[in-house]
């Protein structure tokens, strides 16, 4: 039997000692680039080219922050609903980013992971992830975690059916199967859950992002739209997030006797 105790917090990531005032994984849905562009009388595609000047600003923020978990939802397994020129331009953006930023994130000391499924992207472009990614392996200030066609459905679904496999070929005993397996299966495996999840754009809503892994994510939303996302935004969200009290199903008393224990 696997070990299965109910801790939830996060793993620390870093030697040096952690303020729990800052999260250590921010995941963020960048919404709004459509509307920002349609309030300002462009064409959509303007937006999304705006949107990704936000997202090297943030990514930058993060790491003079010392934040050392992003994770950003990019395309999602339902965008492809979209209309087709507006799919491909989103696609073309994520390939152009990658070309032309990956040289940069590694001389920045920033670990890239792609997630999702990408087996509906071309060998041209699965092979521009691969090298990001092998390039980029070791490097450790930042884990930049980019989701691509990407649902938290899909991610739970790919993981039942490795844990499936596992049984089928009789590695694995169906009574062993606990949150830590199914953990250990999904695309995120490696990276310690959110602490904190931004939404821009005003929508209230999770759009089947990481479902699995934000069961005790604090939420923060905001109704600044993507490109006008600045580091003012990501320090109100961060104070927010600061007086937040996490208690994991315990009651404000235990946590607060905890935490004093802890400091004494
Ligand atoms: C987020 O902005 C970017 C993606 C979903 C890829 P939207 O394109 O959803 O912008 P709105 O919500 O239409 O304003
Ligand atoms: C969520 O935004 C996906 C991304 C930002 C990549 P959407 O704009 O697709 O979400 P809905 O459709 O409003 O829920
Ligand atoms: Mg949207």
């Amino acid at each position: 039997m696997e070990n299965d105790d109910l801790r939830l917090v996060p793993t620390p990531v870093a030697a040096a000692p952690i303020d729990t005032d800052l999260p250590q994984h921010i995941a963020v849905i960048m919404d709004g680039n459509g509307r920002w562009a349609t309030r300002n009388g462009l064409p959509r595609v303007a937006g999304h080219r705006r949107g990704v000047d936000a997202v090297k600003a943030l990514v930058e923020n993060c790491a003079r922050r010392k934040i050392p978990y992003l994770t950003l939802f990019a395309f999602s397994s339902e965008n492809w609903k979209r209309p087709s020129a507006e799919v491909k331009l989103l696609l073309e953006l994520l390939t152009s980013v990658l070309e032309s930023e990956v040289r940069k994130l590694h001389e920045n000391d920033v670990c890239l992971r792609i997630i999702g499924n990408l087996s509906r992207f071309s060998p041209r472009v699965r092979l521009l992830i691969r090298n990001a990614q092998e390039l980029t392996r070791s490097n450790s200030s930042l884990n930049l975690t980019v989701a691509v066609n990407y649902g938290g459905r899909w991610d739970v679904t790919q993981a039942c059916r490795q844990i499936a496999q596992q049984v089928a070929h009789g590695d694995i005993d169906p009574a062993a199967i606990s949150k830590d397996t199914v953990a250990r299966h999904m695309s995120t495996s490696e990276l310690p859950e959110p602490d904190l999840f931004i939404r821009t754009g005003g929508e209230r809503r999770i759009s089947n992002f990481l479902l699995w892994q934000m069961a005790y994510t604090e939420l923060y939303f905001t109704d600044t739209l993507w490109p006008d996302f600045t580091d003012d935004d990501l320090a109100k969200a961060i104070e927010s997030f600061a007086h937040r009290q996490r208690r994991f199903g315990q009651t404000s008393e235990q946590v607060t006797a905890a935490h004093r224990a802890q400091n004494a």
